[in-house]
């Protein structure tokens, strides 16, 4: 712990966050104060920042994720304070197809990293969040066109299909097939279904996805456990077999997504299944915590902010199968209370730590922490009032075409194939001026 970091501690405790769980107005206000804390770290509004990028060493996926905390935040209180920042930053990472592929990322974007931008998108049709400009892409449009990009690379020449977690051919994990990617692809799809109504496009897509992460085993339906991915050798058998947090928050919420919309007993049993076995996110105390990093003090950076998309998806779950709520309320209530006991530290006397079971602060502060706490205050809110998922015709005034972006548009043979090209060009040079200077010698020394 460094000095500074207790001093607030010792003046004075009135910044402390008092939460009453059963008070609308006393959730506002814990919420208001951690908001802010959110956004502190938005770079966006600093000489030199980038629009729509949080601070170092935030990488860019996690500023979509931050972005969707945010739209909650304005849909569950009501509060304008931050929107028109928020579409500026959305807006600004759209990219050249408006489908968050935008130039500076394209050497090093994932699927998983370009999805988490496009739920933002579709959070925003469906919290009747303020509209883009009419000359911008709208909401539908941007989340549709994240979908078709995705899709378009599924690919069955591994594992039986699936999206490798990559989309580039020369990063890291390229040659791995993981949940959160295709988790990502199957989420997005059911919200698109259910917001747009549109069976032909999308029903198929969705039940392809879930289907192929329950063949590969990603997932299991008798533990009710998102398992991390696999290596593409050995087509998806060689598993890694950690269990993180948004994982199974893509799956329980895409579920219940598809429950809401279909009605069948099958998208009802997933459910309740995966809410069920969300439960390994909970210590001793019901407190929710990242099981896989935080006993060891291992957690990095993206990692500190998975609870944040298990609190809002379960928030979602919980509105759209009614059956699963009085179980996630509780998982709520206990958290929520541990979480504003946690929230003491930093200068401002209200920053949250990691571990929110640790009694006050434990020093651990960043954006992801920040978020996570934000999502599970303000998730309280669906018990007063604030439990509507719009779709297209029932409120949702965002409207788009299911075929926006480029839906041929495949990047990675663009962008591999000049790669190429260029490597031959230099290696063919190289020969050149090598057979040059070979004959040069020769001929000087005859
Ligand atoms: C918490 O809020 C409820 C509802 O506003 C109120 O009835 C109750 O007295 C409050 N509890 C405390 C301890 O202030
Ligand atoms: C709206 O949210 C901002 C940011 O958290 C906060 O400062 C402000 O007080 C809120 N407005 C109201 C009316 O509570
Ligand atoms: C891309 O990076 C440049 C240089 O840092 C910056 O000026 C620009 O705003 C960035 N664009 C996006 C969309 O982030
Ligand atoms: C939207 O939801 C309403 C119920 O609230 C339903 O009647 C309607 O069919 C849904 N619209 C679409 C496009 O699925
Ligand atoms: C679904 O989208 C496709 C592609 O745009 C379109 O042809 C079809 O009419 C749509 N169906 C519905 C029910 O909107
Ligand atoms: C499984 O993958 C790991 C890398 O994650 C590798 O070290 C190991 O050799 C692989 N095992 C097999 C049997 O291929
Ligand atoms: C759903 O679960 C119930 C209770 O376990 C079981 O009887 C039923 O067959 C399941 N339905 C489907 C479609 O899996
Ligand atoms: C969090 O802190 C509590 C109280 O000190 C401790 O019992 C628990 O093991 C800690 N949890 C983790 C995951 O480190
Ligand atoms: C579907 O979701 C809505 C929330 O937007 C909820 O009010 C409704 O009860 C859900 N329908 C079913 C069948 O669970
Ligand atoms: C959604 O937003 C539109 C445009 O701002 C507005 O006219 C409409 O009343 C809103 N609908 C709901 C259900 O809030
Ligand atoms: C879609 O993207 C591909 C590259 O993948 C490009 O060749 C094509 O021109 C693009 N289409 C449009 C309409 O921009």
């Amino acid at each position: 712990m460094r000095i500074w970091s207790i001093i607030p501690l010792l003046l004075s405790t009135v910044t402390a966050i008092d939460l009453n769980i059963t008070s609308p107005d006393s959730i506002y206000s814990a919420a208001a104060l951690i908001a802010d804390g959110v956004m502190d770290y938005y770079w966006g509004k600093d000489p030199g920042g980038t629009i729509g990028m949080f601070t170092h060493p935030y990488y860019w996926w996690e500023a979509g994720g931050a972005l969707g905390s945010m739209i909650d935040y304005c849909y569950y209180f009501d509060n304008d304070t931050y929107t028109n920042t928020i579409i500026e930053a959305i807006l600004y990472q759209t990219g050249e197809y408006n489908n968050f592929m935008p130039l500076n990322q394209t050497t090093t974007e994932g699927n998983d990293d370009q999805v988490f931008w496009g739920i933002a998108a579709i959070q925003a049709a469906e919290r009747n969040f303020t509209n883009p400009p009419s000359n911008a892409a709208s909401w539908l449009d941007l989340a549709a066109a994240t979908f078709n990009t995705m899709k378009n690379r599924w690919d069955e020449e591994s594992c039986g299909g699936g999206l490798r977690w990559q989309i580039f051919q020369w990063n890291n994990g390229y040659d791995y097939k993981n949940t959160v990617s295709n988790a990502g692809l199957f989420h997005l799809g059911a919200r698109l279904l259910r917001y747009t109504g549109n069976d032909s496009y999308y029903l198929d897509w969705v039940d392809r996805t879930y289907d192929w992460l329950l063949d590969v085993k990603f997932l299991d339906e008798n533990t009710w456990r998102a398992y991390d991915g696999a290596q593409v050798v050995g087509d998806c058998t060689n598993m890694t077999y950690y269990l993180w947090s948004y994982n199974l928050a893509l799956v329980v919420s895409g579920s219940a997504y598809m429950y809401n919309y279909t009605g069948e007993e099958k998208w009802y049993n997933r459910t309740m299944g995966f809410v069920s076995g969300a439960n390994v996110f909970f210590d001793e105390y019901g407190v929710m915590y990242e099981s896989a990093c935080m006993r060891h003090h291992t957690c990095q950076t993206d990692q500190r902010s998975f609870r944040a998309y298990l609190s809002r998806f379960l928030a979602l779950t919980a509105v759209l199968v009614p059956d699963s709520r009085d179980t996630i309320n509780t998982y709520f209530d206990t958290t929520a209370k541990a979480v504003a006991q946690s929230c003491v530290g930093g200068y401002d006397g209200h920053t949250c730590g990691m571990n929110w079971s640790y009694s006050g602060w434990d020093t651990y502060y960043g954006l992801g922490e920040e978020m996570s706490a934000l999502e599970v205050i303000q998730s309280l809110m669906i018990n007063f009032g604030k439990d509507t998922i719009l779709n297209m015709t029932d409120g949702g005034s965002s409207r788009g075409d299911v075929l926006s972006g480029n839906t041929t548009y495949k990047p990675e043979a663009k962008l591999l194939d000049l790669d190429k090209g260029d490597t031959a060009g230099a290696s063919i040079i190289t020969v050149i001026i090598g057979i040059t200077i070979i004959l040069l010698g020769y001929f000087v020394i005859v």
